[in-house]
């Protein structure tokens, strides 16, 4: 089993220049970010609306970078392949949104993209128990989806360790993502729980300096917790 233990930063472009997407996504990548996480809401699953696979597709060969789509949206399945097909190599759906998850897990794979499953705040680590043999990465929300500036929900780092300790008991090579309020002032204990994948919106996006200031100081304070 190869274990993350250099933490990757996953850029959500929610707070993004959407008149300027082309731009904004080539100075996350020069800013030395790993991933950028598209979040995609249909406003029945949260309560907000933002992009569709044409947009992404759109900014695929602006950059070399992994794209992974966040699907915040009440049924995933009937879309899955134009997620893969505008150039996300890993596609999240929520284990709250499919009648069959482990279908719709073994259908993203089947598609040629990593499987992903985000689990809200109030959702258990047990609601994908049954499926993480499908599963390459399990993404923590640590806010309500929907929105992004809101403040990191501590609460969750017990599932968040409880998730890492059930991905090494069973010795699976699955990225342990979190989201929602990661900073430089919650990556640190983010990390101490056990998350190795970092996404953050607003903490790169805004704030004194250049965005590759601000992806050092989280990387620096992630990799304190984990070495
Ligand atoms: C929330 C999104 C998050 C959000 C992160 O629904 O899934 O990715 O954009 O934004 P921050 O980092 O500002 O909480």
């Amino acid at each position: 089993m190869v274990e993350i233990t250099s933490p990757l930063l996953v850029a959500s472009v929610l707070p993004a220049d959407f008149a300027e997407l082309g731009s904004q996504v080539r100075m996350i990548e020069k800013a030395g970010v790993d991933r950028i996480q598209w979040d995609v809401m249909d406003g029945c699953f949260v309560p907000n609306i933002t992009i569709g696979p044409d947009v992404i597709a759109a900014c695929r060969d602006q950059v070399d970078m992994g794209f992974e789509a966040h699907l915040m949206v009440a049924d995933p399945d009937p879309m899955l392949s134009r997620w893969v097909e505008a150039g996300c190599g890993i596609v999240i759906v929520h284990a709250e949104t499919t009648r069959h998850l482990h279908r719709t897990l073994g259908r993203i794979r089947e598609l040629g993209a990593r499987a992903g499953v985000a689990l809200n705040p109030a959702t258990p680590l047990a609601a994908v128990e049954h499926v993480l043999e499908l599963v390459d990465l399990l993404l923590v929300m640590t806010v309500n989806p929907g929105f992004g500036g809101q403040s990191y929900i501590a609460g969750m780092e017990p599932k968040i360790t409880a998730a890492r300790a059930e991905i090494d008991r069973r010795g699976l090579e699955i990225e342990l993502e979190v989201d929602g309020g990661i900073g430089a002032s919650t990556i640190g204990a983010a990390a101490r729980a056990g998350a190795r994948v970092f996404c953050a919106g607003s903490a790169l996006f805004d704030g004194p300096g250049r965005m590759a200031d601000r992806v050092l100081a989280m990387r620096t304070a992630a990799e304190r917790e984990i070495a």
